[in-house]
């Protein structure tokens, strides 16, 4: 059993006692907030993780105001990320707020609320950031600077008089202070750029006003991008040195070290691509220059034993488990009552930042959590009026979740398998290069039926009569989904390959691979990497111009960068209508022009799911309760699968 006690002592940051070291950095996930200002859903949401155990509360990012050039109208914000008010200028700003940092106090932990000058709009520089906005920004005046950083102050001024512990002036994240702190954006010849000196002066400015306004217990820390690992940009030495001479200037109490970019090459959401904690090394440099100020790192730590080997090794003060607790709220109790094997630990999947980012609808999302975005709803369920027996049928996420809830709310609780191990296609998943971390779930999901009674029953090829031999009262089938077929190949063809059979194993592909696409996510990206990682030359053919287009910008960066280094090759809008004697058939698919491809070995279709429902079918009419869930309801991905399968769950 790893020693984790140096995770829950507490640490002293300026005027606060945080009473261990598990800090939920801020995390914008759209929580709540439908006027601005915190609400149930808000305070639930974030409350839990401080009631699950986190030292440290840093909520959602406020979004500052942005004043706009004179004479320009409100229909230049739009898409830049800039607002013309801030939620702390309205009405009932503090007790709102208030009520959110007193539920946050309850718990013990602190609430420390991040500033964000969000906006790609307003820039120190004529310079365009390519992969970030592409356009010449405006070039902030003077008087620009000057109401930008007026707003730090008087923001931090009433969060503090909303009961916020600290304030953090966001320096990272392509905020407008990174901006200002890097040679590649910061080009300006007056007292803002130029030398060292004169780029940090915005963030020593800003930290001198938040000072020189609030009150003097207020504390003060930076979120800071400790290497821009772009041309032009400045990298890790010059940050440290950069952080050293803003906290010799001015006072800070803490630094929150993260590493990336928000067009993910690095991610500062790393995925599971990048392994643990990729970028600590990072943070102990930016504490060795500081010397003394509390160091904070932040980077794909989802788990208390790598987070306690990072303050054990000394690199950071505090670290932060952001995704891990979106995953598991509970994560820092389970952990410090020695329950480290109930942890449900985040996969890096970054569904839930890009349920954010992209989604049109942008309901908080986790994919192995389902009650994320409805906390308080969750909050009200409770056991069952009545145990019934219920029958599972399926060991994917779906039917894992159902068995878990119902079992949890006092069912009794049979889960029927036809592999050897439940999981599903997460298992297949877990095989891609990089991947691996998807295995996390169903070890979890593993033990955690176990520990709830549920009777799992492996290799078992469930059919109408095995299921209702069981004498059920209720019954789910999550029997999943199926890879969908070509109607341009024959089904015995021998060279062509469905993307399932590949992962499984045992397919001869040959030397030179086709991979047929029409799947807009992970399947396909991550099949040719797992084919290309095995000495194959692989090609794409892709229905659209772009492959993975449903991939998240924080993602795209470290997937993209793989096939391109494995030398795969893609045929973007091109639709695949044939392979005969090693010859594929393409045809474009704006114009229908042809195209050829010799030499190819084998073909393998990524061409999306198609539901399996057959027993749901036969069970129609058969069964009381009949629930049919996840991707044999309707292909989906895992966040879908395991929330429909949870709401069933809560229903039975
Ligand atoms: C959904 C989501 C939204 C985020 N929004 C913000 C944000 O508004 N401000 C910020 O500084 N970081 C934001 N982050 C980054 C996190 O604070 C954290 O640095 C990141 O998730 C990596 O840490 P982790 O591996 O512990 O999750 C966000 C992360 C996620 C997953
Ligand atoms: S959605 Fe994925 S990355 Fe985000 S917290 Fe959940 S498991 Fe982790």
């Amino acid at each position: 059993m790893a020693d984790l006690t140096q995770l829950f002592e507490p640490i002293q940051i300026g005027s606060m006692t945080v009473p261990n070291r598990i800090v939920e950095t801020t995390y914008s996930i759209n929580s709540g907030r439908a006027d601005g200002l915190p609400d149930e859903p808000f305070i639930e949401h974030h409350v839990q993780r401080a009631r699950g155990g986190a030292g440290w509360i840093g909520g959602e990012t406020w979004v500052l105001p942005t004043p706009l050039p004179a004479g320009r109208g409100d229909e230049i914000l739009p898409g830049t990320g800039a607002v013309r008010f801030a939620v702390y200028q309205l009405p009932d700003f503090v007790p709102r707020v208030r009520a959110f940092t007193d539920a946050v106090h309850e718990h013990g932990a602190v609430c420390v609320m991040q500033l964000t000058h969000l906006q790609s709009l307003m820039c120190p520089s004529a310079v365009s950031l390519p992969l970030s906005s592409d356009y010449i920004p405006h070039v902030l005046d003077e008087d620009e600077i000057e109401a930008m950083l007026n707003a730090y102050a008087d923001a931090a001024t009433a969060f503090a008089a909303a009961g916020a512990d600290a304030v953090e002036v966001h320096c990272a994240h392509e905020a407008l202070p990174e901006w200002f702190l890097s040679p590649l954006s910061n080009r300006r010849t007056d007292r803002w750029g130029g030398s060292q000196e004169n780029r940090i002066r915005f963030v020593v400015e800003a930290v001198a006003r938040i000072r020189a306004s609030a009150p003097a217990d207020l504390n003060v820390g930076l979120r800071i991008n400790a290497d821009q690992c772009r041309d032009g940009g400045y990298d890790l030495d010059e940050m440290c040195s950069m952080a050293a001479a803003v906290c010799s200037a001015v006072r800070v109490d803490y630094l929150s070290v993260d590493v990336g970019s928000t067009w993910g090459r690095p991610s500062y959401i790393a995925p599971m691509h990048y392994g643990d904690a990729p970028f600590a090394d990072h943070a102990a440099a930016i504490k060795q220059a500081v010397g003394g100020v509390p160091v904070l790192y932040a980077g794909r730590v989802n788990d208390p034993v790598i987070a306690a080997s990072i303050l054990g090794s000394g690199k950071a003060d505090l670290v932060g488990m952001t995704r891990a607790m979106i995953a598991d709220p509970e994560m820092p109790r389970k952990a410090r009552e020695g329950r480290i094997s109930e942890v449900r630990k985040c996969i890096g999947c970054n569904t839930c930042i890009g349920k954010v980012v992209h989604a049109e609808v942008k309901t908080p999302l986790c994919a192995v959590n389902p009650a994320v975005g409805s906390e308080a709803l969750w909050a009200k369920t409770g056991r069952a009026s009545e145990a019934k027996k219920v029958v599972v049928i399926g060991g994917g996420p779906a039917g894992i979740e159902a068995a878990r809830v119902a079992a949890e709310r006092g069912h009794s609780v049979t889960l029927l398998e036809r592999e050897p191990a439940i999981g599903g296609m997460i298992r297949l998943a877990a095989r891609t290069p990089k991947r691996e971390a998807f295995g996390f779930y169903p070890d979890y999901a593993k033990q955690e039926l176990h520990r709830l009674g549920v009777d799992v029953r492996t290799r078992v090829e469930a059919d109408l009569d095995t299921v209702l031999a069981l004498g059920p009262d209720a019954v789910v089938t999550a029997t999943g989904a199926r890879p969908r077929r070509s109607a341009a190949v024959s089904d015995d063809d021998s060279r062509v390959f469905d993307f399932e059979e590949v992962l499984r194993g045992g397919c001869s592909l040959g030397a030179h691979v086709i991979v047929v696409s029409e799947d807009d996510h992970m399947i396909t990206p991550s099949v040719a990497d797992f084919i290309a990682s095995m000495g194959i030359r692989v090609q794409i053919l892709h229905k659209w111009l772009s492959i993975g287009e449903q991939i998240e910008r924080y993602t795209r960066g470290i997937v993209f960068y793989r096939l391109y280094k494995s030398g795969v090759v893609f045929h973007p809008s091109t639709l695949f209508t044939g392979f005969r004697d090693g010859v594929v058939y393409g045809a474009n698919s704006h114009t229908g022009d042809p195209i050829e491809i010799a030499e190819v070995d084998s073909v393998v279709l990524s061409l999306g799911m198609e539901s399996d429902d057959v027993l749901a079918r036969s069970l129609k009419g058969k069964v009381t309760e009949l629930y049919n869930v996840g991707s044999s309801f309707a292909p989906r991905f895992m966040a879908e699968a395991t929330q429909h399968g949870a709401n069933v769950g809560r229903l039975i």
